[in-house]
């Protein structure tokens, strides 16, 4: 019981320091979490020319962008942080050139650049894929406007298309865009920087391009997963925990499941409180894009439903890999069984503790929520994945009555 404090997004800071290099000058932003991520940006950063200083005690990045940058994002970085290819769209518009280490295999599964590079493609850029990086040209004078269809609404591909339509000649048409809360607050930070955009929240975004754009000063989205996954915490312990700085707007679907589950929600004047004071009832997920429910909610919802009352079926449509956390469930007692894109859990009463292994981000804080409720000791390995995402997630865990010890010091530079 009690209050927890939610951040910036992780996966909207990571994309807004990559904006950042579209502007000559000092830009400037606010709530961007203490993670190891953040570093590894960081970084790239520096490596392309920027000088960056975060203070991790205000939560703020200020990034110096020369006038020249370099255009190379190296393997060492981007094997340790896919989402370094977010610099992709930037370092093209602003040099006319990228070459980018292909991130290859991460732990969620497969995850295809296809749609990047057909895009920048149609804007006239050239893209070759040799000794494992892809190597990308714009066209002299710069990328063309065009009409660009995605297969599917990707948020990396979104964001790489919109950074790069920024200041291309002519009018970009994405269709079939991202709708993520991350990928609103990327726009909003270039619309200050000058960008010209239409249609941001929608799944059609018009970007007019301009000449140049100008630093600005940010404040970071609220990170929707890390509140989902508070509110996940206090319904799967029975507890009554107040998230603060979270937008409940953000994850409508997710607390109403939550309240499909049995929890008592109530939206608060700067995020919501979530009291559960009974065993909750098992309930169906299928992941979907925004506005769907969130792949990145995913693992902590079966781990709700482990303990629930009745069984429920969990249907994975973004990542294939995601349910390798099963096994390390299982580990406790739950009983889920898995069949290509479904899982289906039969709630148990009772979980049991063991030592499991976080296999991605999400399946970490998955098992710490299940450990929480399981009988005895769980022993969470490999909690170097829970730290990408989360800030002191097992103090705030412990502040709300939890009793987590850390036996290895969270890497964060
Ligand atoms: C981002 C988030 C991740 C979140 C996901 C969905 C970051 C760093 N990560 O990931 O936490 O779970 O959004 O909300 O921001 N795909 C292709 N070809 C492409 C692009 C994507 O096949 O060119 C596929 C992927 O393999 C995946 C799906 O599309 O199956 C979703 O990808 P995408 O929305 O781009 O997710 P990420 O940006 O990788």
């Amino acid at each position: 019981m009690g209050e927890v404090h939610v951040t910036g997004a992780k996966n909207s800071s990571l994309k807004l320091m990559a904006v950042a290099l579209l502007a000559p000058g000092k830009t400037t932003i606010h709530a961007v979490p203490n993670i190891l991520d953040v570093s590894i940006m960081a970084e790239l950063l520096r490596r392309l020319g920027c000088s960056v200083n975060y203070s991790a005690d205000s939560e703020t990045i200020e990034i110096d962008v020369p006038e020249i940058i370099e255009h190379r994002a190296d393997y060492d970085l981007v094997r340790r942080m896919r989402a370094s290819i977010a610099v992709l769209g930037p370092l093209v518009a602003r040099t006319g050139a990228a070459d980018v280490a292909l991130p290859g295999g991460d732990a969620i599964g497969s995850r295809g650049l296809d749609m990047h590079i057909a895009g920048l493609e149609r804007m006239g850029a050239t893209v070759t894929n040799e000794h494992g990086y892809l190597f990308v040209h714009a066209p002299y004078g710069g990328l063309v406007g065009t009409q660009v269809y995605l297969d599917f609404p990707s948020v990396g591909a979104t964001e790489t298309l919109l950074m790069a339509a920024v200041t291309a000649n002519g009018v970009t048409v994405i269709d079939n865009a991202a709708r993520e809360p991350e990928v609103i607050d990327i726009c909003k930070m270039l619309e200050a920087m000058g960008a010209k955009i239409d249609g941001i929240g929608s799944s059609l975004l018009t970007v007019t391009g301009v000449s140049s754009l100008r630093a600005v000063e940010h404040k970071t989205v609220a990170d929707r997963i890390v509140a989902g996954t508070w509110a996940v915490a206090a319904a799967i312990t029975g507890g009554d925990v107040t998230v603060r700085n979270a937008s409940s707007e953000h994850l409508s679907i997710v607390l109403e499941k939550l309240v499909t589950s049995g929890a008592e929600v109530e939206l608060t004047s700067d995020g919501f409180r979530v009291q559960m004071d009974r065993r909750p009832t098992a309930i169906d997920v299928v992941t979907l894009p925004y506005p769907g429910f969130p792949t990145d909610l995913q693992p902590q919802f079966i781990a709700l439903n482990s303990v629930a009352e009745g069984s429920a079926m969990v249907t994975e449509n973004l990542f294939e890999a995601r349910f390798r956390f099963v096994q390390e469930l299982s580990r406790l007692g739950a009983e889920v069984r898995t069949d290509g894109h479904h899982a289906l859990i039969r709630g148990r009463s009772k979980l049991s503790g063991a030592p499991v292994e976080a296999t991605d981000i999400r399946a970490g804080a998955g098992l710490v929520l299940a450990g929480l409720v399981a009988d005895g000791e769980t022993t969470v390995h490999a909690i170097e994945h829970i730290d990408r995402g989360y800030v002191d997630f097992e103090k705030q865990l412990n502040q709300l009555g939890a009793n987590i010890i850390r036996e290895t010091s969270p890497q964060i530079s």
